[in-house]
């Protein structure tokens, strides 16, 4: 209904007083929602405050009217629905059509809010507490037992690729009619058939069979496997989460000591999905100097034409803007990470980005490798802060609890913020060519601590040298977003922006 206007004759004898002081008339206006607005003016007299009064009072009706037939819409359509459902889904789908219909209708009832409230907070929350009970207690068990189940037969061993802390990792590849492979180079076909094996340090601590559903944290390499492989088969069920991670194939352990493999080794396995991780680009080893050795696979071609500037700049939001969308997906399912760092990043041949190494991962929908007071990290990419949570969080006794008050825990305590300030960090290193290399790196993260996490302090005092063309660009888009990432957080576990805040940034707004 469009606003109906009044106006108010500085005529009147009440009025001509005023008219000297204004002559423009007052008006009243009765807005859509049936509100009175007076605009400053001469005043209405009573004839015309009744005449607007009784304005507001159809608009009332008329909106209450048309609520009303919205609310019966909602209402049939509730019963349509009702009758070619199932009986267990036919009542709850007509109680719940009743209460969105009475909320319309403006008559809401206690018990359909608090219904409401409590669906809103169960499933669509994040973490949602339904999703993480279902994962936790239905899929976990059911994955066990269908999940696929290497051998050592199905399998050849190649070249090593890294070793950490908790495991050491090899290239491998899943054999084709029983037979291993034994030449050095591989054919298209072969490439297709990569794996990647992560051998388990059982490193003679004793491995508690149940410190997951304790929400306990890993001790020890042998519970970090464990606590891995939870957090990539927890991903692997999410299909929209599980595109911006390795594909996890599962674990084993080694049934034979043959090929490399020693009986009752335990493996765990991955898609091979890349050759170069963003810590490889950085370093200069794709060849060419970053982010020029990225040009292709990020932008889709190489652009002659386009200036340099301009293109770093492309392929660095571009890489940033996959990271954080990754973190944002994996918070939604109340996973942090805790390990962000460019060698867990994977790039692959079509530029999507891949996060790994997840045996450091807390999983806060369930408590899931988290104590309060303890953390993993990399001090070269860690928040000041060190813990996801505040040290004296209260600990959830079991699974369920914490998936219920999850999303309670989440919003107070803020844990993603503990992997958007990595993100943070990452775009220092790839934007200021003096910061890519790890023992540069190491001396940003001291120099930053002596500045109490200030970044613009640091530059001011300490990087000043540095080049900051690519963050200075566009009136300083991506120094800005930097500055929102590292940073410490404020009282109340907030100040610092998360992955989905900082994909709104006007960092990744489209260039003209
Ligand atoms: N799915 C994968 N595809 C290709 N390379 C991988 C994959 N997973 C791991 N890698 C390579 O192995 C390295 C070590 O793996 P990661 O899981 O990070 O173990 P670590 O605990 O030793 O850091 C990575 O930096 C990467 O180069
Ligand atoms: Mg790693």
């Amino acid at each position: 209904m469009r606003a109906k206007a009044l106006q108010i004759s500085p005529t009147a004898p009440e009025n001509r007083a005023l008219s000297s002081v204004s002559r423009k008339p007052a008006t009243v206006r009765v807005h859509k929602r049936g509100r009175l607005h007076v605009r400053a003016g001469l005043l209405p007299d009573t004839d015309q405050i009744l005449s607007a009064a009784e304005s507001i009072g159809g608009a009332a009706s008329s909106n209450a009217r048309d609520l009303q037939g919205i609310a019966a819409g909602i209402r049939s359509a509730a019963e349509t629905l009702g009758a070619y459902l199932p009986w267990p889904l036919a009542d709850p789908t007509l109680a719940l059509g009743a209460d969105v219909a009475n909320i319309v209708g403006l008559q809401p009832t206690w018990e359909g809010v608090s219904r409401l409230l409590a669906i809103y907070y169960i499933l669509l929350l994040r973490p949602s507490p339904f999703l993480g009970l279902l994962d936790f207690y239905v899929l976990v068990p059911l994955s066990k037992v269908i999940q696929r189940r290497y051998q050592v037969a199905d399998l050849t061993l190649r070249d090593r690729m890294g070793s950490g802390n908790f495991g050491q990792v090899f290239e491998g590849i899943r054999n084709k009619n029983g037979r291993r492979i034994t030449g050095s180079s591989l054919s298209k076909e072969e490439k297709k058939r990569r794996v990647v094996l992560k051998r388990v340090n059982l490193d003679g601590s004793v491995l508690r069979s149940n410190f997951l559903k304790a929400g306990t944290m890993a001790r020890g390499a042998g519970e970090t496997g464990v606590a891995e492989a939870y957090m990539c088969s927890r991903i692997m069920r999410d299909p929209l989460v599980r595109q911006c991670v390795a594909e996890y194939q599962g674990e084993f352990i080694a049934d034979a000591s043959d090929g490399g493999f020693t009986k009752g080794t335990q493996w765990l396995v991955w898609k091979f999905e890349s050759d170069s991780t963003l810590g490889d680009a950085l370093s200069g080893s794709l060849g060419a100097k970053f982010p020029e050795s990225l040009e292709e696979i990020m932008l889709g071609r190489i652009r002659e034409n386009l200036d340099t500037e301009k293109r770093d700049a492309a392929i660095i939001k571009s890489i940033l803007k996959k990271v954080l969308i990754a973190l944002k997906r994996l918070h939604s399912l109340g996973i942090v990470h805790r390990d962000v760092k460019p060698e867990n990043i994977l790039i692959t041949g079509g530029g999507n980005v891949k996060i790994i190494d997840f045996g450091a991962a807390a999983d806060l929908c369930t408590g899931l490798n988290f104590s309060p007071g303890q953390g993993f990290l990399d001090p070269r990419y860690s928040p000041p802060e060190e813990l996801v949570l505040p040290k004296r969080f209260p600990k959830a006794p079991f699974p369920a609890a914490a998936a219920l008050v999850s999303p309670l825990a989440w919003q107070i305590g803020r844990p993603d913020l503990f992997d958007s300030y990595s993100a943070g960090v990452l775009l220092m290193q790839m934007a200021v060519p003096e910061l890519r290399s790890a023992s540069a790196l190491r001396g940003f993260n001291k120099a930053l601590g002596e500045c109490d996490y200030d970044l613009k302090e640091w530059r001011n005092t300490k990087g000043y040298r540095y080049d900051f063309d690519l963050l200075d660009r566009k009136g300083g888009a991506a120094w800005d977003l930097a500055q929102k990432l590292i940073c410490r957080r404020n009282a109340v576990n907030r100040g610092r922006l998360s992955a989905a805040g900082a994909l709104a940034h006007r960092f990744f707004l489209p260039e003209l």
